[in-house]
């Protein structure tokens, strides 16, 4: 058909047509690859190269499809989804990272004057440059932000959770209009939501740290790219768990030992379970039961709580650690203990009360922080100090108050709801031939 016109055609038409096809085709490719640079710009609106861009960490239409039914994110929450997709900062600094690093993990809400303490004892930390700090913000606060990207002593990634009820001002997970408030009849009033074991209804305030922590281990396990891949330790700290320079070198040396003295370890911790002791002093290892501060912990032991998904989003308690307690540590069997050393190098350091740090008008109740660094930190704590050669202090751990049905406050079925579905964002599509 084409070359019907060609073989009757003058010499002239022979060569001029072809010509002219080739060029509207040229011109045709051009277009379409630069229309949507045209449409769309070069940059997003973080100044991010377009071509450099990654796709977002989660899609919600296309998860909607498969059943995961997360709340429409607000605009805010939409652009934190695609800030959560960024590479770390720093990376052209520290070329490298190390072979045997441990992830540190951060996760803050909004006590501004604690983080910036807490930086400050991270740019100290012997062996910070050869590994990656993510910091998971529960919500966006600007002043916590600027905090983060000064840092300049290490790989930093920011996350903030897109479903915080902090973002939601009248939906969702945020408090809605028409929400039973704490003892209300719902059926009287005709309001939303289910009361807790005890007949109160949910509050935001109380909610919203079991799904920042629950959003959180998701994410930096199953959820970034920078981490798909690794299967070494994560080590998790608060903003009020101030840091010593050897934290990062015991940790390293905890992992190690962890394997070969301690096989019925799940992990290893950088502080007593007891928050307010500084440790025995002595030369012995302490397995016990694992604590909140600096918990380290490897992708075999979060597949393993990951199972428990169910229990953990059901489960009456809004703190997530009495939870992991009552619902998923039983379920492994055993008894669960960490490794430690005599000596702490993290020290919690917070005095608000659970939530009062959690929110910008109670941010007053905060005291000053009750650590002592007058007389500046001392040398023993400032180098590795745990011998590999110590003997090993077994400190047995009670048994679960079985049948403890928890504090309440986790009562809602849209909680538990949002809470199972951030355990399934990240699973891969289910092939249905
Ligand atoms: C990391 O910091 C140490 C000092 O604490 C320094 O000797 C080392 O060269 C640094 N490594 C990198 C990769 O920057
Ligand atoms: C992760 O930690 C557990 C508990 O200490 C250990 O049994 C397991 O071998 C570790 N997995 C890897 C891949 O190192």
């Amino acid at each position: 058909m084409r070359g019907a016109g060609w073989d009757g055609g003058d010499v002239e038409q022979r060569h001029e047509c072809p010509r002219l096809r080739l060029l509207v085709l040229q011109l045709l490719i051009v277009v379409s690859v630069v229309s949507p640079f045209l449409i769309y710009g070069w940059f997003d609106g973080f100044g991010n190269n377009w071509l450099v861009r990654r796709p977002a960490v989660v899609d919600v239409d296309s998860l909607r499809m498969r059943g995961i039914n997360l709340p429409e994110p607000t605009e805010l929450a939409k652009q934190l989804l695609i800030r959560n997709s960024l590479p770390p900062r720093n990376v052209d600094l520290f070329p490298s990272l190390g072979d045997d690093r441990v992830i540190i993990v951060l996760y803050v809400h909004y006590r501004p004057s604690y983080l910036k303490l807490v930086v400050s004892a991270l740019s100290a930390v012997h062996g910070i440059n050869e590994t990656l700090l993510i910091v998971s913000h529960d919500g966006f606060y600007e002043e916590m932000n600027a905090i983060v990207e000064s840092i300049r002593f290490c790989h930093v990634k920011q996350i903030f959770a897109p479903w915080s009820p902090h973002l939601y001002t009248d939906e969702f997970p945020g408090a809605s209009p028409g929400d039973c408030e704490n003892k209300d009849d719902a059926e009287k009033l005709s309001c939303a939501g289910n009361p807790d074991q005890y007949g109160n209804h949910r509050s935001v305030r109380i909610v919203s740290l079991k799904h920042h922590w629950w959003w959180m281990m998701n994410t930096v396990w199953d959820g970034l790219a920078e981490t798909k891949g690794f299967d070494g330790h994560m080590m998790f700290i608060e903003e009020d768990h101030y840091v010593l320079p050897n934290v990062y070198r015991n940790i390293q040396m905890l992992v190690l030992l962890k394997q070969v003295r301690c096989p019925y370890c799940i992990a290893v911790n950088a502080a007593p379970l007891d928050v307010k002791s500084r440790g025995e002093g002595f030369g012995k290892l302490v397995a016990e039961k694992p604590g909140n501060v600096g918990y380290t912990f490897n992708r075999t032991v979060w597949e393993r709580i990951h199972l428990q998904a169910k229990p953990f989003c059901m489960f009456d308690d809004y703190n997530w650690d009495i939870t992991m307690w009552s619902s998923v540590y039983p379920t492994f069997g055993d008894a669960l203990y960490t490794l430690r050393g005599p000596r702490s190098s993290a020290v919690h350091f917070g005095e608000c009360g659970l939530h009062a740090g959690y929110s910008k008008e109670h941010a007053s109740e905060c005291q000053d922080s009750p650590i002592d660094l007058s007389n500046g930190i001392e040398n023993i704590d400032r180098v590795r100090n745990i011998n590999p050669r110590w003997p090993l202090r077994k400190v047995r751990i009670k048994g679960y108050a079985s049948g403890f049905r928890g504090w309440g406050g986790w009562g809602d079925m849209r909680d538990q709801h949002l809470c199972l579905c951030f355990s399934s964002m990240y699973a891969e599509p289910l092939d249905h031939n």
